[in-house]
């Protein structure tokens, strides 16, 4: 499958973790397709506002898993609304940057639909369709896992949402299902 990146603009990722989205961005950066500032990840950003890299969720009491998941979502507060600056900027200085997220979410989706919009350039997305066997059999595999239950629930959001993503008003969308017969073909003027 051919892809082609705007010159500008933003390139969402979306899909269940362990769909793929950070190995696929790291191998483009391994390839010297995209640049490593071009990519800005809600992981990476999770550490820089908290220090926290990983929560192990697995086999948590449920009063102890209520107070991480406070936890989780104040950090992802903070850590989305400092990503969302720097994309924002970046949009303003007409470069291009590949959100790496699970935008599973339709309000997630729209923030950057409108940040889209309101600086004039085009976004595209990138949607990660793997198994949910597969997307198992990776979080056991993986060094943080993020837990069968975890996965379970983001792959039903996923089944759910994956229908309306053609319509939201993206430039295009291109959906993987394997990763290994993509060809990136990049813009080379706003044009
Ligand atoms: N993985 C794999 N085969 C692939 C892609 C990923 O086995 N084709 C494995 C990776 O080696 C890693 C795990 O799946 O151990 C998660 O991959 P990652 O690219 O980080 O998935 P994301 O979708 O970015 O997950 P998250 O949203 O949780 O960051």
């Amino acid at each position: 499958m051919q892809i082609v990146l705007p010159y500008a603009g933003i390139v969402l990722l979306i899909g269940p973790s362990n769909s793929g989205k950070s190995t696929l961005l790291k191998r483009m950066i391994e390839k010297r397709e995209i640049l490593p500032s071009e990519v800005i990840s809600s992981d990476d950003f999770r550490v820089l506002v908290s220090d926290i890299e990983f929560i192990d969720w697995r086999d948590r009491p449920k009063d102890e898993a209520d107070s991480l998941l406070g936890d989780y979502q104040s950090i992802s507060k903070e850590a989305f609304s400092m990503m969302d600056s720097v994309i924002d900027a970046r949009c303003r200085l007409n470069k291009l940057t590949f959100v790496d997220a699970t935008h599973l979410h339709p309000d997630d989706r729209k923030r950057y639909l409108s940040l889209a919009r309101k600086n004039n350039v085009p976004i595209i997305s990138i949607v990660m369709d793997i198994h949910e066997d597969e997307l198992l059999i990776r979080d056991e595999q993986r060094d943080n896992p993020r837990g069968k239950r975890r996965i379970r629930q983001q792959y039903q959001t996923f089944k759910k949402e994956k229908r309306f993503i053609k319509k939201e008003g993206y430039m295009s969308v291109y959906t993987i299902k394997e990763t290994d017969n993509l060809e990136f073909n990049r813009r080379s003027n706003p044009i």
